[in-house]
């Protein structure tokens, strides 16, 4: 099983990251710390999470060299005004207490305004003037590679659309075995992008349900793995990047033994994800109260 991915840039991504939404203050430090000595080499975290700072410290505890771990952030709706582009990277980076990331994501493609009312119409219709901050952080070297995430291919389209100096390389999105996206895979091997599965397992709330799918049950049980490690070893055979998130050490370490599946379970797995009504479980379209839903083409 693939362990790397590679960008347009030629950085080679790591295929299992530890991922920090929701993972609890004080609990989150640990499970890097966990991951790291276990083999992980992606640390998958966001401004927005709140945890920067522990895992920073974590980082540092654990004494890793900057260049042999993958540290990804993304940039928060509030921040997308061009001029506060960098000063939002830069609390990040102070934070994670490094000099730079190696992806920076666009977290939503939503542009509040700072007072959390409405949004900035046109900045959200079209990124353009955001992400061209981003490219300019490539080039001060501050950020490696750039992409987005919760992006849909109209929006990608329209991204792209502009006479963009860097493509984006990545789109983090909802993947998981009730909301498996087929068309957006295809659709993104195809155009060069590469997809990381957030909620690999399934939400928060889908989790058991999808450890005790028959079919990921049988294929463990052959295999000699548990569902868990099925699953995710599924994502990077159908080729995205899949960010587990636990804070539990053994679960850490469990999540990060992958192996390529035998193409029939494969087959047979991708047969069961695809033939059931897709399910999204996280859209925030109408907590944030916006008159579109963010994921309709
Ligand atoms: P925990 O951190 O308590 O281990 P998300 O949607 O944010 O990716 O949520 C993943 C959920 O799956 C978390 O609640 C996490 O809980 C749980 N989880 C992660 N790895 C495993 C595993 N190997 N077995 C069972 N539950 C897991």
């Amino acid at each position: 099983l693939t362990t790397h991915f590679t960008l347009p840039s030629g950085d080679k991504i790591p295929s299992v990251a530890l991922g920090v939404w929701r993972a609890e203050k004080n609990l989150v430090g640990t499970a890097v710390k966990a991951a790291l000595n276990v083999g992980y080499r992606h640390i998958d975290g966001a401004w927005i999470y709140g945890n920067e700072h522990e895992v920073g410290n974590a980082l540092k505890a654990n004494g890793i060299a900057r260049d042999k771990v993958w540290l990804t952030s993304k940039l928060w709706n509030t921040f997308h005004a061009p001029e506060d582009v960098e000063p939002t990277l830069d609390e990040s980076l102070a934070r994670l207490g490094v000099e730079y990331l190696d992806l920076y994501l666009i977290h939503w493609p939503v542009a509040f305004y700072k007072d959390g009312k409405k949004y900035d119409r046109e900045l959200t219709a079209n990124p353009y003037p955001t992400w061209q901050k981003l490219e300019e952080m490539v080039e001060k070297g501050k950020v490696r590679n750039i992409g987005v995430s919760n992006f849909n291919i109209p929006r990608l389209k329209n991204l792209t659309a502009n006479p963009l100096k860097v493509k984006p390389a990545v789109n983090q999105v909802e993947l998981n075995f009730w909301n498996p996206q087929p068309e957006l895979l295809k659709w993104s091997k195809e155009n060069g992008i590469l997809l990381e599965a957030y909620s690999p397992l399934g939400s928060a709330e889908q989790v058991k349900k999808t450890l005790a799918v028959p079919e990921i049950k049988e294929i463990a049980a052959a295999q000699g793995m548990t569902p868990a490690q099925v699953i995710i070893s599924w994502h990077v055979q159908r080729g995205s990047v899949v960010l587990p998130k636990s804070v539990h050490c053994d679960r850490v370490k469990e999540n990060f033994q992958v192996a390529a599946l035998p193409q029939d379970a494969f087959d047979k797995l991708e047969k069961a994800a695809t033939s059931h009504a897709p399910q999204r479980v996280v859209n925030p379209s109408k907590s944030w109260g916006l008159d579109f839903d963010v994921f309709d083409d």
